[in-house]
């Protein structure tokens, strides 16, 4: 089984407590792999080091890549329990990227594991992840056309819908709508510049974000909401 400890892109979806468990015990019963995607919600993202710490779940594998060098250099990577990688002890993994260990790329993961440490990077997204779980829900309770707010450390997202009780969403599906773009351009106009995703906007910021920066940001969004409120049924 591989998924993501938290979905990021596709809806930062937090699993409840009790899921990740369960998925651990049915691997277990079964025999199955485990293995946790953490290529958005590693590194730190939702204020641990990995998500899955979250729930205190030991997968059996790992994948990671963004945050391993902060997108300094490109590099991805497994981790894996000792008894896997054992396996290829003996086994020789027959694989050959141009890049693979290029060794710019490990010395930027690292320099980045360091400066994450020394500067307690981690422990920042976890002190302000109440901040902007705060910060989001405040703006759902006085924008109609948020239909939803989630977040977990500094990985969240703002739901945007033009019935706050159908729940209809704000662009298709796959798509985009005038709103959307009037949004997105808003902020971008204004200096703030986040990933939306066809009716989301993803609150992805730097782990080394201020309090004072956060607010700053969302009250870029405070105005660009506006736009989107007229398209929405109150
Ligand atoms: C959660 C997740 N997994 C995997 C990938 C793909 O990673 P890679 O480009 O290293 O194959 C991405 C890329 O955006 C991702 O967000």
């Amino acid at each position: 089984i591989l998924m993501e400890s938290v979905t990021g892109t596709n809806g930062i979806i937090i699993p409840p407590e009790g899921y990740m468990q369960g998925v651990r015990a049915l691997c277990d019963k079964y025999g199955i792999v485990m293995i946790a995607d953490e290529v958005m919600a590693g590194f730190g993202r939702t204020g641990k080091w990995f998500a899955i710490e979250h729930w205190n779940v030991v997968p059996d594998m790992i994948t990671m890549a963004k945050g391993l060098t902060s997108a300094y250099a490109p590099l991805g990577a497994v981790a894996m329990k000792p008894e896997i990688a054992a396996h290829f002890d003996n086994e020789v993994f027959e694989s050959g990227l141009t890049y693979t260990s290029h060794p710019i790329s490990l010395a930027a993961a690292v320099a980045n594991i360091q400066v994450m440490k020394d500067d307690k990077i981690v422990e920042n997204a976890a002190a302000l992840g109440p901040v902007l779980h705060k910060l989001l829900a405040d703006l759902g309770e006085s924008h109609p056309s948020v239909g939803d707010v989630r977040s977990i450390g500094l990985f969240g997202i703002i739901e945007v819908v033009k019935d706050r009780k159908t729940k209809e969403p704000m662009a298709p599906w796959n798509g985009s709508s005038p709103e959307m773009t009037a949004f997105r351009k808003y902020c971008s106009d204004h200096g703030l510049y986040i990933y939306t995703h066809w009716h989301t906007a993803l609150i992805i910021p730097p782990l080394i974000i201020t309090e004072e920066q956060l607010k700053e940001g969302f009250a870029v969004l405070e105005e660009a909401l506006k736009i989107t409120d007229q398209a929405s049924k109150h």
